[in-house]
């Protein structure tokens, strides 16, 4: 395979979900939502362990990198994302009328314009990064000064004007769905501030797992590292094949089915069931070779009139969470109809809880090829 490009294109149906088109509604949803995509063994044994350093995470730099407008302006341009959470609102505005809502995490404070534009009595729009400044200007340039009240601070350590919300909306997802670890703030807001059968958007989230063949990306990030410029560096693969790559991944290079590795109700989960094990069996479409498992995520907002969300898959429309590719040490020569079985564990880092760390456990019992591994990976 080449390298991986982008499948705006793509037209699949997701066989495991079936959202409303976004075109039935707004104008422009061309552009926006992906709803109707789905969606040589030689073993050698690892070392469990994770790699520890002091270096500086995306735990240091998280907050400093959403006050500058760079990254805003990436997620606004993100139209699958910013137009499902537009038509979300603009057309379930029986949702918002009247009722109070608190925008967890509000960067520009584009989720709070569209609530307070759907009819909302009161946006409270907390953002603790200095793009509070710009968005408080925003509300103001606009006009709705008097329904969005722009907080500057921590979620958890801002003080609200009001008891308690009838609506908590975020868009908190990082890469491989769990990275940055926003979802713990929204759910400290929801336990601290949401009224009894209050309502959570989006409320379900879901993590997904395919196998792919990627034998000429594999080769240009991991095994380049073993000859460079005649000089032997593969001590830095160890490492790069432990960090996740986020990176588009054309559908064609899918040669398993997807699974279903975890299904989090954010009305309803504890902080801690974000981290978890999940078996997974991936049967082989084809007679391929497999060089790397591929997570992504979906979400929905079920509370809608009619079920909404969009999915990060790569037979979906692209999104700039793209997905998230772990290359596997071993490539497995796999049959149409064998499966690779196992498991994935993912757990926040003990260190950086923004990090996430994850455990790969897997087999492949094959006519031409067997296997079983184990492989730690840390997204930082
Ligand atoms: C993914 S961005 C989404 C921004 C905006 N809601 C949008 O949809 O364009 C998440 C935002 O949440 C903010 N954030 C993250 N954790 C937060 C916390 N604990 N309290 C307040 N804001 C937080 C970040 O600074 C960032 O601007």
């Amino acid at each position: 395979m080449g390298r991986r490009k982008n499948n705006n294109d793509n037209n699949s149906m997701n066989n495991h979900l079936r959202f409303q088109d976004a075109d039935e509604v707004i104008q422009d949803a061309a552009e926006s939502s992906n709803l109707d995509d789905q969606s040589m063994c030689e073993p050698e044994p690892s070392e469990p362990s994770f790699i520890d350093s002091d270096d500086k995470t995306s735990a240091d730099y998280y907050f400093d990198s959403y006050s500058h407008f760079g990254i805003h302006e990436e997620m606004l341009k993100d139209t699958v994302r910013t137009k499902t959470y537009q038509n979300v609102i603009y057309q379930n505005k029986f949702l918002f009328k009247d009722k109070v809502v608190l925008d967890v995490g509000a960067g520009t404070g584009i989720l709070s314009l569209f609530c307070a534009k759907a009819g909302a009595a009161h946006v409270y729009a907390v953002e603790c990064s200095d793009m509070a400044d710009m968005a408080k200007q925003i509300v103001e340039t606009n006009g709705y000064s008097n329904v969005v009240t722009v907080l500057k601070g921590k979620i958890e350590e801002i003080e609200l004007p009001v008891e308690k919300v009838d609506i908590i909306i975020s868009e908190w997802m990082g890469y491989f769905l769990l990275f940055e670890n926003m979802l713990n703030s929204v759910l400290y807001a929801r336990d601290k501030w949401l009224v009894e059968g209050g309502v959570v958007l989006p409320d379900k989230a879901s993590l997904h797992l395919t196998a792919i063949e990627d034998a000429d990306y594999k080769e240009d990030k991991i095994e380049f590292w073993n000859n460079v410029y005649g000089f032997d560096m593969s001590c830095i693969k160890k490492q790069a094949i432990m960090e996740p790559l986020v990176d588009t991944v054309d559908q064609n290079q899918i040669a398993t089915t997807c699974q279903l590795l975890k299904t989090m109700d954010i009305s309803k989960m504890a902080p801690g069931d974000a981290s978890f094990t999940a078996p997974f069996k991936l049967i082989a479409e084809r007679d391929d070779y497999i060089h790397a498992l591929v997570a992504y995520f979906d979400v929905t907002f079920t509370k809608c009139h009619k079920l909404m969300g969009f999915s990060t898959g790569p037979r979906s429309r692209a999104t700039h969470w793209k997905q998230t590719v772990l290359y596997l040490e071993d490539i497995l020569t796999i049959c149409e109809g064998e499966a690779i079985v196992g498991s994935m564990s993912v757990a926040q880092n003990k260190k950086n809880p923004r990090d996430v760390d994850i455990m790969v456990k897997y087999s492949l019992n094959g006519r031409r090829c067997n296997v079983s591994r184990v492989q730690y990976y840390k997204m930082r």
